[in-house]
């Protein structure tokens, strides 16, 4: 849906030349969420900003939905992509329906469309329609406003977002409660977004997949469990941190451990919960808590039952070791 190919920016400042992204290769499939990530100057903001050809490549082609974008209307093909930004880029002159009602005032619809349009949107970011219609921006809280911002990239409903730390200025419980709110908008809208972050645990819980980059180079490109368990080199492993394994034993359920460790013995076995003394753990829960369960279980196993409480196969202290591939003793060290 988004590609990059052999991309590069260069800038010009004074008589030097910064090469702020550097033979990037990259594709973004429909539908999915991919995190750019890196330290601050690597060049996240830069890339993401040549999707709607607001920077223009030094070098290399993007294509969006298999299109060249230099030959697409640059006018067009921005308004075609939302775009959200850290400081909003609210109008401070126009009131909260004037905002999220731009693009569609733009792309011409008619009066009866965008107010509907508006109505849909707050009701989608959970904000009361009529109380917001005729505020403006500064009236609200930055969470709020944040939410006008998505809701505005959104109202053309375009196949494409690209969303610059659009969370990174608010404070720690408001952006986790956001980030939840977006997943859940995103699981019915299906947007393709390119995510810039710089904070690896919003990446890991964002991201289907994530771009590390360093010095405007791609470190590594893939899903947030291929990157914890396997980084490519010291400068990923340095940024995914040293408790990469809590990190994904946080991400990762206990459907996904039976899929990849216990499949075989799930067949085989039947009366799962007297196998384990009576230790039950959910299918959905995550892998840290099952841990705690494995660990605190006489036998050192644990069945997995479903919503309805039912138990299907079992899990072991066993199964944890090959996956997350370390010592018995030092998995007590990571729940702790
Ligand atoms: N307009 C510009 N002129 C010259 N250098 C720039 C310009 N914009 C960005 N840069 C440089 O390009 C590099 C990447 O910047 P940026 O894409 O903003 O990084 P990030 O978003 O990852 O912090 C940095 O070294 C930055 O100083
Ligand atoms: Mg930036």
């Amino acid at each position: 849906m988004i590609q990059f190919n052999n991309v590069t920016k260069v800038y010009q400042s004074g008589d030097k030349e910064v090469k702020a992204v550097n033979r990037v290769n990259l594709s973004v499939e429909k539908g999915e969420i991919c995190v750019l990530i890196g330290p601050s100057g690597c060049g996240k903001t830069t890339l993401l900003r040549m999707v709607n050809r607001m920077i223009e490549a030094t070098e290399g082609l993007i294509e969006v939905n298999g299109e060249n974008i230099q030959s697409l209307d640059s006018i067009q093909l921005r308004r075609s992509i939302g775009y959200v930004i850290q400081q909003t880029g609210l109008f401070p002159n126009m009131t909260i329906e004037q905002n999220v009602s731009v693009v569609p005032r733009l792309l011409g619809w008619d009066r009866v469309k965008i107010q509907h349009r508006y109505n849909e949107l707050m009701d989608m970011m959970g904000l009361d329609p009529d109380e917001y219609r005729n505020r403006y921006p500064w009236e609200l809280s930055g969470g709020q406003q944040q939410r006008i911002g998505v809701a505005r990239a959104l109202a053309a409903d375009p196949p494409v977002m690209l969303m610059d730390e659009p969370f990174g200025a608010l404070d720690p419980v408001i952006r986790e409660h956001l980030q939840n709110e977006f997943l859940r908008i995103q699981k019915t809208v299906k947007k393709t977004i390119l995510f810039v972050s710089h904070d690896i645990d919003e990446a890991i819980r964002l991201g289907d997949a994530i771009a590390i980059f360093n010095a405007g180079e791609l470190m590594q490109y893939g899903t947030p469990n291929e990157i914890l368990s396997n980084p490519r080199n010291e400068f990923v492993s340095q940024f995914v941190g040293s408790d990469r394994t809590l990190k994904r034993l946080n991400l990762l359920t206990v459907d996904d451990l039976l899929q990849r460790v216990a499949a075989v013995r799930q067949k085989k076995q039947k009366s799962y919960k007297e196998a384990c003394g009576g230790s039950t753990v959910r299918r959905d829960s995550d892998l840290r808590n099952a841990l705690s369960v494995l660990l605190s279980s006489p036998t050192g196993a644990a069945a997995v039952v479903d919503e309805e409480g039912n138990a299907f196969g079992n899990i072991t202290i066993a199964d944890f070791e090959r996956l997350v591939e370390v010592h018995p003793a030092q998995l007590k060290s990571i729940v702790q």
